[in-house]
């Protein structure tokens, strides 16, 4: 039977337990997942490419579904085609995020029509998790233990200092 994937973007700057658990579900879902990071030179990232990719292996090699990790530029539904993917998957969090993922899956739906998107339901404690606020909540000397596995919370500790 055909491998089912699913294509996983994101800037995942860094990957954080939010995104790791959307991954969960789409590698019970899917056969195989590759979450792949967009270069971006728009955005300023606090880790580079090599270092984001680094980090995905890091945090996913123990998981149970297969995953892989990739880098991709230019649009979202030229790098599903390429890595053979039938679905792209996005997380959704509070109804904020609805708007623009809503335009995203609109938009990739007229350029590719085969490539559907999916929409996962994060779970209820990462309902208000961004990479973002994570790197705002290190950066000002809070406890980021609980949105970020240990490699991932030494790595910004290490670029952003350490509390105390
Ligand atoms: O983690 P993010 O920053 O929310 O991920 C956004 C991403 C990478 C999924 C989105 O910016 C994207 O798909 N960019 C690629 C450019 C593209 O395909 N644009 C047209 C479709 S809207």
């Amino acid at each position: 039977m055909k491998e089912r994937v699913a294509l996983y973007p994101g800037s995942f700057d860094p990957i954080t337990l939010g995104h790791i658990d959307i991954l969960e579900r789409a590698t019970a879902i899917f056969d195989r997942v590759v979450v792949s990071v967009l270069r971006n030179p728009a955005k300023q990232p606090l880790f580079s490419i090599d270092e984001r990719l680094e980090l995905i292996r890091a945090v996913t090699e123990s998981l149970d579904g297969e995953v892989t990790v990739d880098s991709f530029d230019g649009l979202t539904v030229e790098h599903a085609r390429q890595v053979g993917a039938i679905a792209i998957v996005r997380g959704l969090r509070a109804l904020s995020d609805f708007e623009t993922e809503f335009q995203m899956a609109l938009m990739n739906r007229r350029l590719e029509p085969d490539v559907h998107t999916v929409f996962l339901m994060t779970s209820a404690p990462n309902v208000f998790m961004s990479s973002n606020l994570v790197k705002e909540v290190c950066r000002l000397g809070g406890d980021i233990s609980e949105f970020v596995p240990p490699a991932i919370a030494d790595a910004l500790h290490r670029r952003l200092g350490k509390p105390g």
